[in-house]
């Protein structure tokens, strides 16, 4: 059987404050149990390594919720496991997604010297409104500390999640936020457009949102300055330094393998059985009081394995290719690419044997996946 890249994920499902644009699994709690916590995840990757086997993972993503509110002694139990099975080593990639109100706890040096080599820092804008608007904890200036300070202790791996298309946000708050950006150089920068999702605070009450035509004026602008930074895009909404494109997320749109593991975790592996996919408990308190940490495994029909490749692969600029695909999913790419009646303007084959999509349906992908649905 053939063996998938693998990467694991950890979920760490607490925030100091829930933002009202948020749909992630995370959780307002007053003194979450942290330390039975990460005694937990080190039973739950035991249990899913048992299930799936030891490989080495090619890396590993610390996200949540807040996972820079985890002390970092209390991740040790897992480091020490993942290293006594030579599960990772000092070259893979190892991030956590951190937010400039946790600054002051002081943790970053402590995740330096756990072998965390990467930070994703949830900055959203610099605009002390726009800030407001979203219900972040923190203002600019402690966004813009935690990025010096995070690179002044050797970070120098970064990506920083901004948004546009926020309430009070207009082109020329983009724009500042996007300077600023410039000026601290990140080798990495996520840059999301707000989508209302449902079971969030926006959802229920709707904010006043801008319009289409600054929508547009601000993705036009957006995407030069970003260019000029010396950051490709790569992805939809990722940009990057050439060779600071993220592993993990790499590895996502290329539809390779990940253990889930920690409250509300997806994962996806290959197995004997087919492809499937895991769930853990969303509430961390049932997570926490598990004695049997088993996921929950869901088999991926054939149908939805070849939509779901291609829907990740067209993220990517340069798409997938049809040995990528074709490995993946076990499904042929030329009989898989007629069956769905894949338009062949929107899909260019700008190099041959590839899924990829044309400059114009990159910038309307929803639409093109909702072909394949
Ligand atoms: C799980 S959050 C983790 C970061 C960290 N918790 C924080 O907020 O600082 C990952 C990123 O997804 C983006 N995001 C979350 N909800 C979004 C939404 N509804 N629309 C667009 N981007 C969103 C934000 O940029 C956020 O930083
Ligand atoms: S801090 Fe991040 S994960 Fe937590 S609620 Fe806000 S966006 Fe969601």
């Amino acid at each position: 059987m053939i063996s998938l890249p693998r990467a694991l994920y950890i979920h760490i499902p607490w925030c100091i404050r829930k933002c009202p644009y948020c749909d992630f699994n995370s959780h307002e709690q007053a003194n979450p149990d942290f330390a039975g916590y990460g005694r937990a995840l080190v039973r739950d990757l035991n249990a899913d390594l048992e299930r799936y086997g030891s490989i080495p993972f090619v890396s590993l993503f610390f996200g949540g919720g807040t996972p820079s509110l985890f002390p970092p002694q209390y991740l040790e139990p897992l480091f020490q496991r993942l290293r006594d099975l030579d599960l990772i080593s000092d070259h893979t990639e190892i991030t956590l997604e951190a937010n400039p109100g946790t600054l002051d706890r002081g943790h970053l040096s402590g995740y330096r010297n756990l072998g965390i080599n990467r930070l994703s820092i949830g900055v959203q804008s610099f605009n002390e409104e726009v800030l407001k608007e979203l219900g972040r904890i923190h203002d600019k200036d402690q966004a813009v500390a935690m990025i010096e300070h995070a690179k002044a202790i050797g970070f120098d791996r970064l990506n920083v999640d901004l948004m546009h298309g926020t309430p009070g946000q207009t082109p020329l708050i983009a724009q500042e936020d996007l300077n600023i950006i410039r000026n601290l150089e990140v080798s990495h920068l996520s840059w999301y457009q707000l989508t209302i999702e449902p079971n969030t605070a926006f959802y229920s009450k709707p904010p006043t949102l801008p319009e289409e035509d600054s929508l547009e004026v601000t993705e036009e602008m957006g995407s030069e300055i970003i260019n000029a930074m010396g950051l490709e895009h790569y992805e939809v909404s990722a940009f990057a330094k050439s060779g600071e494109e993220a592993r993990h997320n790499l590895n996502y749109w290329e539809f390779g393998d990940y253990l889930g593991i920690g409250a509300g975790a997806h994962g996806k592996i290959t197995t004997e059985r087919g492809v499937v996919r895991t769930q853990r408990t969303r509430q961390p308190s049932n997570y926490l009081s598990r004695t049997n940490f088993h996921a929950t495994e869901h088999p991926l029909s054939d149908g939805h394995l070849g939509a779901e490749c291609l829907m990740n692969g067209l993220r990517l600029k340069s798409g997938i290719s049809y040995a990528c695909f074709q490995e993946r999913t076990g499904l042929d790419p030329i009989e898989f690419r007629a069956a769905h009646l894949i338009e062949a303007d929107r899909l260019q084959l700008l190099n041959p044997g590839r899924f990829q999509a044309s400059e114009l349906g990159w910038r309307h992908l929803n639409r093109i996946l909702e072909m394949l649905i």
